[in-house]
């Protein structure tokens, strides 16, 4: 595991941007792993900049999303699917049908997360995964737990998750409870990780990550420290406690 400590969260998400771009002019069909939530934004942004201004081309790029809300729509100002197209994929050349998010709405979820895994395996699996942290250390949806799932499964979400992701709704009771997310192994699976956290809320959780030097099922993060080609990025706030 590797760890890099920018100095804010401009320089975190360009340093971000910047692996993701030399990969993507290494390979131009790279698949990408994407995160959703405050902490992938600015990269996002610094990935429409190269695209808009150096040419940054995204025409064979194929993406998987790590999650999305159950219950929600793709057209819900809320969901995941809204999230990316309004924050990356309107904004690049990525072509629709390269796009895979999970979808909040399907009935047989079982065979739906089933069949979500193997189109990852279809394109070769997952060059690059982007992951935010939970203040609890959940990555995805994968909640601390006793026992965690290997592939993409529907999943209940903790308090604190219900509760840190209130910030983007009108009140608590209209966060979704349940979540469609990547598994642990689908995960796992990618060739390399890139982890992002800032600001001081995760400066507790990133020091038990990279102080402890555990993995455990409770701080899912962890398995990070274990992954042949992880690279964890986090500002000087996030870095705070270390
Ligand atoms: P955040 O969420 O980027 O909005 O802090 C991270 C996460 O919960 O994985």
């Amino acid at each position: 595991m590797q760890l890099f400590i920018e100095k804010d969260y401009l320089a975190m998400s360009k340093k971000a941007a910047q692996i993701f771009a030399d990969e993507i002019r290494k390979k131009p069909n790279l698949v990408l792993g994407l995160a959703t939530g405050s902490t992938p934004m600015g990269t996002y942004e610094e990935l429409i900049r190269m695209h808009k201004e150096e040419g940054l081309d995204f025409s064979q790029v194929v993406s998987f999303n790590l999650d999305e809300y159950y219950g929600l729509t793709p057209d819900n100002p809320q969901s995941y699917n809204y999230f990316m197209f309004e924050n990356l994929f309107n904004k690049i050349n990525i072509k629709r049908e390269n796009i895979h998010i999970p979808d909040g709405t399907v009935k047989d979820v079982e065979n739906y997360c089933k069949e979500y895994d193997i189109q990852i395996e279809k394109f070769g699996g997952i060059d690059i995964q982007l992951l935010g942290i939970g203040v609890n250390g959940h990555i995805g949806f994968n909640e601390p737990a006793d026992e965690l799932v290997v592939g993409t499964h529907l999943t209940d979400l903790t308090e604190d998750t219900i509760k840190a992701n209130s910030r983007f709704f009108e009140s608590i009771d209209q966060v979704p409870t349940k979540a469609i997310t990547m598994g642990l192994g689908s995960i796992m699976k990618a060739k390399k990780i890139l982890l992002l956290a800032n600001g001081k809320n995760k400066a507790p959780i990133i020091a038990k990550l990279i102080k402890g030097g555990v993995v455990t099922t409770q701080n899912p993060a962890s398995f990070l420290l274990i992954h042949p080609d992880s690279t964890i990025i986090i500002d000087e706030e996030a870095a705070s406690e270390l």
